[in-house]
């Protein structure tokens, strides 16, 4: 039994109820999140297959749409992510996908400003530059290989997750710290302008 089966019990005993299994988050400052994972030697590997699903629910229960292995304390090059059909320019989304040893390059030179926000930094947003147009692959729960083009959210969701597997978090990524902030004081913020109108 896992370490995020015990926490569920303490924690979440609805979660267990459905059968769901959500594992405990690493929060920045965890030194996993810092270092380099390590491949995934077998993606078919019916222990990646239950640490994939624990990661689905995981993410779920957080309201979160993308996690990294190495969130819940597991070193290995493992992503799961989705894209709401409602973040996207076309309301096209993207199902939840898991990743195995994901490599990603930039088709064009163009990023793209946009706020981010992190599982393992709770509370914090921050204004984040990411290449607008990509081509990410890797390999799926069958082996097989997954190879795809990605804009905008898309692209973002996925950079944002494979940065995890190089120890990278997003407010390494930011050129401007002063648009680091708690999304409660800028929920504030709107909420005054929005009365002051
Ligand atoms: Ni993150």
């Amino acid at each position: 039994m896992g370490r995020g089966r015990i926490g569920l019990y303490q924690q979440n005993l609805a979660a267990h109820i459905c059968g769901m299994a959500v594992l405990d988050i690493a929060l920045m400052g965890h030194t996993i999140l810092s270092q380099l994972a390590g491949p995934v030697e077998d993606p078919t590997d019916p222990a990646i297959r239950a640490l994939v699903a624990d990661m689905m629910d995981t993410m779920a229960a957080a309201g979160g749409v993308g996690l990294a292995a190495p969130q819940v304390n597991r070193s290995l090059r493992l992503v799961v992510f989705e894209v709401p059909a409602s973040r996207t320019a076309d309301g096209v989304g993207l199902p939840l996908t898991a990743l195995a040893n994901p490599v990603i390059e930039p088709l064009d030179e163009a990023t793209d400003d946009a706020y981010e926000a992190c599982l393992s930094i709770p509370g914090l947003t921050g204004v984040v530059p990411r290449w607008r147009h990509i081509g990410y692959r890797g390999l799926g729960l069958d082996g097989k290989p997954v190879e795809r083009e990605a804009k905008g959210f898309h692209a973002r969701v996925v950079q944002h997750e494979c940065d995890h597997l190089l120890g990278a978090l997003y407010p390494m990524r930011m050129r401007n710290l002063s648009t680091l902030a708690f999304t409660e004081q800028l929920r504030r913020l709107a909420q005054e302008q929005e009365e002051s109108r």
